[in-house]
């Protein structure tokens, strides 16, 4: 009873704890729990009748914009998901719906998982995190699992925008993963000519330690490994929402600064179970030149603080702001490296943390207005099905806010206002209590994931 009594107090203090400093960021829509727009009522019943539709078992995680369209996706981690890719509409005015309901995208029939005996190759089963590029196209990587279940191989689709139709499809081969089947494509990132919407790649980040780089124009992909890819031992206990999770999980995130003179951009990358970041020449990534030694282009940038993990990032071209999703700190932060070259806790910020609305921010955007996008959905306890996880409460929320407000009066602002680093931490740690515990990586069953990088 005692130790009973114990927990509840430490819970208690966790959740109802002072970290809410997010006046930064907008809330925008939220959601106790989704629903879709299924083509009638009746198909949806249906969908509800055979369990194709489990309502609390649909959780928000990647988020794009284009236009007026805001493009979330829903993880097929457990069954019951009605549809993988949608969006939602972007209202204007003050009347607009708060909790809207996602729209399959590009439609109902092709988010629907295939029947038995049915080609999977046409249908999208499972997607994480997507990129719209500067030519009206949106591209997504589909990892072909089903709670938990492989139903296809990884694939790569890109859609027209303007036309709603699939403009590529591009299965990912067995050798471009890890041969022990430990890999994950957690996003990725379309790096696009606008000039020439014909020569476009797209990098995507393997968490077990690789980089796969696509060239549309050829239609061909490689993969690039680099130690740089891994993950820091020292940084894969994660604490979020009172969960205990341990992630040894290698590249997650990656953004691009503005493309330079020669036409190529500095690629940032990081580990998701790591505080350190790195970059490197997109001019060395889609280079030719196999075979030949290009360690010594991957550079080291700093790091962030011990507990500062941080997995999903963009970029604000505008400024040259980096941004990322403190997953273990329920925060947001920024660098910019066109102030300060390194890496480093007085280099730069948190923007927000708020143990409450942003618990697990899953995803981190800026649209090309320089608005930086935010969703939180308290990913672990959803997905382990502990600490009370509450379909009577506020479980998802997308965040909004004018770059240039957002980093405002911090070490991310542009121009140079401070000359030299400000003294003293720039990052609070907040106390976290350890109450449930589970392993495996962040995007695959635990159980398939048992045997990691032994
Ligand atoms: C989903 O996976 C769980 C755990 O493996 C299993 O018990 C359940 O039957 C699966 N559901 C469906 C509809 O396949
Ligand atoms: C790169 O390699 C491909 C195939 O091996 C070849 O067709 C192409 O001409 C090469 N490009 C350059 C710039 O060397």
């Amino acid at each position: 009873m005692a130790r009973i009594a114990l927990a509840i107090l430490i819970l208690g203090c966790c959740t109802c704890a002072v970290w809410s400093v997010n006046d930064r960021l907008r809330e925008v829509f939220s959601w106790k729990q989704l629903d879709f727009a299924f083509p009638d009522q009746k198909t949806r019943q249906a969908a509800i009748a055979s369990g194709e539709y489990v309502q609390e078992n649909n959780l928000p995680l990647g988020l794009e914009v284009w236009r007026d369209k805001l493009f979330i996706t829903v993880p097929r981690w457990k069954a019951g998901v009605a549809s993988t890719l949608n969006y939602v509409s972007l209202g204007s005015g003050s009347n607009y719906n708060r909790s809207p309901r996602l729209v399959p995208y590009p439609n109902y029939q092709i988010n629907r998982l295939p029947a038995a005996g049915q080609s999977t190759t046409n249908h999208l089963i499972n997607t994480y995190r997507i990129s719209v590029d500067t030519c009206d196209r949106l591209w997504m990587i589909d990892m072909g699992i089903s709670n938990g279940t492989k139903l296809g191989q990884p694939q790569l689709f890109i859609f027209d925008l303007n036309t709603d139709r699939i403009v590529r499809q591009f299965i990912i081969a067995q050798d471009l993963m890890r041969v022990d089947g430990n890999t994950w494509f957690p996003g990725l990132l379309a790096d696009t000519d606008s000039d020439s919407c014909n020569r476009a790649f797209a990098y995507l980040p393997d968490l077990g330690g690789g980089l796969v780089v696509y060239d549309y124009q050829r239609n061909t992909a490689k993969r690039i490994e680099h130690h740089y890819f891994y993950f820091d031992p020292l940084a894969t206990v994660f604490h979020i929402g009172g969960v205990r999770v341990e992630w040894p999980d290698g590249l997650f995130g990656v953004s691009m600064s503005e493309r330079h003179r020669n036409g190529f951009r500095t690629l940032y990358f990081q580990a998701m179970s790591s505080t350190r970041m790195f970059s490197v020449d997109t001019s060395v990534l889609q280079s030719n030149t196999s075979g030949r030694n290009t360690f010594e282009e991957y550079r080291h940038l700093g790091h962030r603080g011990a507990g500062m993990q941080a997995g999903p990032m963009t970029s604000d071209e505008a400024s040259g702001t980096v941004f990322y999703a403190l997953v273990n700190q329920d925060a947001v932060g920024c660098w910019n490296p066109k102030q300060y070259d390194h890496l480093s806790s007085e280099t730069s910020a948190v923007l927000a943390q708020d143990s409450e609305t942003l618990e697990f921010p899953g995803d981190i955007k800026v649209d090309k207005d320089s608005n930086l996008w935010v969703l939180s959905d308290r990913m672990p306890r959803h997905r382990f099905d502990v600490n009370n996880f509450d379909v009577e409460d506020i479980n998802y929320r997308v965040f909004r806010a004018p770059v240039a407000d957002v980093i405002r009066g911090t070490v991310c602002e542009s121009p140079r206002t401070l000359t030299r680093p400000p003294t003293g931490p720039n990052h609070p740690s907040r106390p976290r209590p350890t109450t449930t515990s589970t392993s495996g990586s962040a995007w695959n069953t635990p159980s398939s994931r048992a045997k990691d990088f032994d």
